[in-house]
């Protein structure tokens, strides 16, 4: 709120800093009930902290644990960056090269679940749904933990295997897989998520393998609720260098 302020007290309609000068622009030529107000500029930048940081963060730090559980799934993400690669950085505009690797990812969200369930909506008006009627003004919420792990559309779905995605080497969709979930109000930054995910991940592992801190201990894959979504319990990793 001190930001807003300040922002507010040197704000120069010549000069747009930031995000914030624009959204105090944006409210100059409001009427009296706008949304524009400062309130809902603290809770837009609240929401793009939460939902935009500690959500890719956790999807990161599942990734690892995986990478560093299943050895063999991290050294075939290695080989097909170092093929396609060698030891040149990726970068964003090689993605949709790497079909291991974005179903490795894909696998990762899959078994992660970092959110389980959407955020609540509610309906306008009453809807009839298989059968059920849905009063208007219910909270809704979609479950997605239920929709990754439903037999009826994978087979054995406790099993971490991004083979499931794959399909003569191309990436194969499902229409269960919606981690980001679906509709007019899904995430809004999947797209942000999965180019910091995408860039992190590969350049990690082209630059280190990732090993458990004891070989011979397994690390737990249960979960602890964060702010918002889930992340591992507690672990560490050694990143062995390879270049
Ligand atoms: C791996 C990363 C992420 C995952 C798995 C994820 C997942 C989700 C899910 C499941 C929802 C709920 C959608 C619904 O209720 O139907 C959501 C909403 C949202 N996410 Fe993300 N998210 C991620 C990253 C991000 C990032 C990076 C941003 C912003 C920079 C972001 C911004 C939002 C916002 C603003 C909403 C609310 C959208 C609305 O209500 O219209 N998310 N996200």
């Amino acid at each position: 709120m001190k930001e807003i302020e300040d922002h507010e007290k040197t704000f120069d309609g010549d000069n747009i800093r930031d995000f914030v000068d624009l959204f105090i622009q944006a409210k100059h030529g409001e009427s009296e009930n706008s949304l524009f107000t400062l309130d809902n500029l603290f809770y837009v930048i609240l929401d793009l902290f939460i939902a935009g940081s500690e959500t890719t963060s956790n999807t990161l730090n599942w990734s690892l644990l995986f990478m560093q559980e299943y050895p063999d799934v991290q050294m075939k993400c290695q080989q097909e960056i170092e093929e396609k690669y060698g030891g040149r950085s990726v970068t964003w505009a090689d993605r949709g090269t790497l079909p291991f690797v974005d179903a490795t990812l894909m696998e990762i969200q899959r078994l992660s679940n970092i959110a389980e369930m959407s955020i609540p909506h509610t309906n306008e008006n009453e809807a009839i749904l298989r059968g059920f009627r849905i009063p208007k003004d219910s909270i809704i919420q979609a479950n997605i933990y239920s929709s990754h792990m439903d037999p009826l559309y994978w087979d054995e779905p406790r099993q971490f295997n991004p083979e499931r995605f794959l399909q003569d080497g191309k990436i194969k969709k499902n229409k269960a897989f919606m981690p980001f979930s679906i509709g007019p109000r899904m995430c809004l930054g999947e797209n942000l998520a999965k180019m910091e995910i995408f860039l992190i991940f590969t350049n990690f592992l082209q630059r280190f393998t990732f090993k458990r801190e004891n070989d011979d201990i397994r690390h737990s894959f249960d979960c602890i609720f964060e702010q918002l979504t889930s992340a591992p319990l507690p672990y560490k990793t050694r990143p062995i260098s390879r270049v």
